[in-house]
């Protein structure tokens, strides 16, 4: 375990954890737009900054991202110096400019004091915060369908030349983590679209329910090297033939 000080209160921690892991653990906010438990931090949208010193630092102290800093012994974190409220709001006024119609970036703002912009507002506002979010979880999984594209006002997150991208297997991964929900996407019983690719969903054949796609299952199937069959069962029935399983097992000891 690490132990640390957030805002003047300790905080202990195991160690590999970050400072923003250890201001969660206390109850200390400090807002995010690029963090995701599910995936390794990127320091891409600077707003988790926090100034951090040490006894032996001698008064130094360095702004540093929290999402990406290691929690250590003796640190001694402000998540609220003027200058890092400074940089912040810098960052947050920039964000309104691109996305000035987006809830998450109005609200952040507005805890910022910002309630209009400063710069020049997008003339094409968009929803889309460059949080890499998206990109960085289909990477993950292996798949890399979408990536950033272009560059100032006009950067967005696209699949390659802007058309359905071959590689999507329609997981929706990259629409359940954008934390402004601007990755629009269909799905039914029969059928699933997103980024312009339409799939067609597979059914368990226990419950009936339409539960993921063909190209799913056979990327799955694929890379665990088991047939696609196998997932072809939700996971919710999947747990209940364990437990059949189990149970049945016990009776006969
Ligand atoms: S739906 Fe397609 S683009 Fe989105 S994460 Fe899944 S594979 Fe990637
Ligand atoms: S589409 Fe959503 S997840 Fe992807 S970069 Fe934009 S805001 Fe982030
Ligand atoms: S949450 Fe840390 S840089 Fe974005």
């Amino acid at each position: 375990m690490v132990t640390l000080t957030i805002d003047g209160r300790v905080a202990k921690v195991p160690a590999g954890a970050t400072v923003l892991d250890a201001a969660r653990a206390i109850g200390v906010r400090i807002p995010t737009l690029c963090q995701h438990e599910a995936l390794e931090p990127w320091g891409g949208c600077r707003l988790c900054l926090v100034d951090v010193t040490k006894k032996e630092w001698r008064g130094w102290q360095k702004m540093v991202v929290s999402c990406m800093f290691p929690a250590e012994d003796g640190l001694a974190v402000a998540t609220a110096t003027e200058r890092v409220v400074a940089t912040r709001k810098v960052v947050l006024d920039l964000l309104l400019a691109r996305c000035p119609d987006t809830p998450l970036v109005q609200r952040l703002a507005h805890e910022h004091g910002i309630e209009r912009t400063s710069y020049q507002p997008n003339p094409e506002p968009t929803d889309c915060v460059l949080c890499g979010l998206c990109t960085r979880v289909c990477d993950s999984i292996g798949v890399s369908a979408i990536a950033t594209v272009d560059r100032g006002a006009g950067k967005e997150v696209a699949p390659p030349f802007h058309q359905p991208p071959p590689d999507c297997i329609g997981c929706l991964a990259c629409a359940e983590v954008c934390p402004t929900d601007c990755i629009p996407y269909q799905t039914s019983d029969s059928a699933r679209s997103i980024w312009g690719k339409t799939f067609t969903m597979v059914r368990c054949p226990h419950c009936g329910r339409a539960h993921i796609t063909r190209e799913q299952a056979a990327f799955y199937a694929g890379r665990g090297g088991v047939p696609e069959s196998y997932f072809e069962t939700c996971d919710a029935c999947k747990r209940t033939q364990m437990a059949k399983t189990f149970t049945s097992l016990s009776a006969v000891r």
